[in-house]
């Protein structure tokens, strides 16, 4: 019988049986130099902000952030993920509610890639990104790839290509693509795949995320 091969551990720095908890104790709390976790196909590990030797929290911090353009401010605990920040926090925390929940939660342990976006160009695995690793670098979510309301080429793609089912994998399938392209609108289908990878549809829908991002690389390649 053939034998099963396990996915390999993502390059987020998540170890099969090192646990979220286990991730944020030693990165957020202990103050050790943060490192964003970054998705495979995407780039070398990149240093986070400096967080003070003595660490910081475990009361709410303020936390500065810019989100597809715009300066927020929230006070949040250190242990709170740029997810849940920007899903729940900056609707309940601020005067004026910014309403984000395109980004999915869904294993919320760096292995599925629902809640992928952009951090400083690059796409992180927002569950295991802390908020406050996020200050200074620009943050674009799903709701940012449009432009003056029409929609980014992947995102117009995936509809015309029926490229989704449930819809939770989606937005972070967006993502990975729309950086994918950005880059490298050249990119061949092997590297589109490869920026999918740390991607995972439970629907089946994966081969047409595929070619929904080929079909928008040539799109783009069309108006250049
Ligand atoms: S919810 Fe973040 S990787 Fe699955
Ligand atoms: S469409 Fe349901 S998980 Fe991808």
């Amino acid at each position: 019988m053939k034998k099963k091969t396990r996915r390999p551990a993502k390059a987020t720095g998540a170890k099969p049986g090192f646990s979220r908890r286990n991730f944020i104790q030693t990165v957020g709390i202990a103050g050790v130099g943060a490192t964003i976790p970054l998705m495979q196909g995407c780039g070398t590990t990149e240093s986070g902000p400096d967080i003070p030797a003595e660490g910081v929290g475990p009361t709410p911090v303020d936390v500065a952030l810019n989100v597809n353009g715009q300066d927020v401010r929230i006070k949040v605990e250190p242990r709170v993920t740029l997810l849940d920040a920007l899903r729940d926090h900056l609707k309940l925390g601020s005067a004026d509610p910014v309403d984000l929940t395109g980004s999915k939660r869904v294993c919320d342990r760096a292995s599925c890639g629902a809640c992928t976006m952009m951090v400083g160009g690059k796409t992180v695995y927002s569950c295991t990104t802390l908020a406050i690793e996020a200050q200074g670098k620009e943050i674009r979510t799903v709701e940012g790839l449009q432009e003056n309301g029409t929609l980014h080429p992947v995102q117009q793609e995936f509809v015309a290509c029926d490229g989704l089912m449930c819809g939770f994998c989606t937005p972070g399938f967006i993502m990975s693509g729309a950086a994918c392209l950005e880059k490298n609108p050249n990119a061949s289908r092997d590297e589109i795949r490869r920026a999918l990878d740390g991607n995972i549809c439970r629907c089946g829908t994966q081969i047409r995320a595929l070619e929904a991002c080929e079909k928008a690389a040539r799109r783009i390649k069309g108006r250049r």
